[in-house]
């Protein structure tokens, strides 16, 4: 992936020396959790998260897409610093997310409850598609799901019912 400039910050592949930053900027790794840091190298490592950073290089989100999801792409998390919230660094991630993606369809979830995100995924044309209860408590997550235009398939009738998908974080 090339970087994309989309405004005032540009998105590129993150690599390994990005994965220190990221978890800086990450609600749960910044608070000292191991398994969250640990996901973050690993997404790194493995080339499956972006970044977006501004013209200083500052870091301002990261976004992950992995094809763990009966092997079509999956959003597995979305994260935008605070500070730089609202501008439309979100939207972008997402974006260069589904532009990115290998496969017939995308695929995400986030908690009902979490309003920011959905009126996000609404925004940038994400399609309700199910719900998925956590094995342990929590609210509902819903699972929006995106066609990506790279062959000719019908998203239409899509019900995905799972026991847990996620990190049910976020
Ligand atoms: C959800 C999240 C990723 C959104 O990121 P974001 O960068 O703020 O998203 P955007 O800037 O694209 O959109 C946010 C708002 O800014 C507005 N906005 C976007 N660009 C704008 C601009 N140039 N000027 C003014 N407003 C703008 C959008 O309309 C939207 O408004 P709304 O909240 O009233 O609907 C962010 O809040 C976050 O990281 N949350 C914590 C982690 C999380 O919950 N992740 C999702 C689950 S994995």
């Amino acid at each position: 992936m090339h970087a994309v400039g989309l405004g005032d910050f540009t998105v590129r592949r993150a690599n390994e020396s990005d994965a220190d930053t990221m978890a800086g900027i990450d609600a749960i790794a910044s608070t000292g959790d191991a398994e969250r840091r640990a996901n973050i190298a690993r997404w790194c490592r493995q080339g499956s998260a972006t970044v977006a950073e501004d013209a200083s290089g500052r870091l301002l989100g990261y976004c992950v897409v992995e094809y763990t999801f009966f092997e079509q792409g999956f959003v597995a998390m979305l994260m935008v610093t605070p500070s730089a919230r609202g501008r439309g660094v979100g939207h972008g991630l997402l974006n260069a997310a589904a532009a990115s993606c290998t496969t017939p369809k995308l695929f995400t979830s986030t908690n009902v409850s979490n309003q920011p995100m959905q009126r996000l995924l609404g925004r940038a044309g994400w399609t309700p598609v199910g719900l998925v209860q956590p094995r342990r408590g929590g609210p509902r997550a819903v699972l929006p799901l995106r066609a990506t235009g790279r062959a000719d398939t019908s998203v239409t009738g899509d019900v995905v019912g799972l026991g847990r998908v996620g990190s049910g974080q976020t």
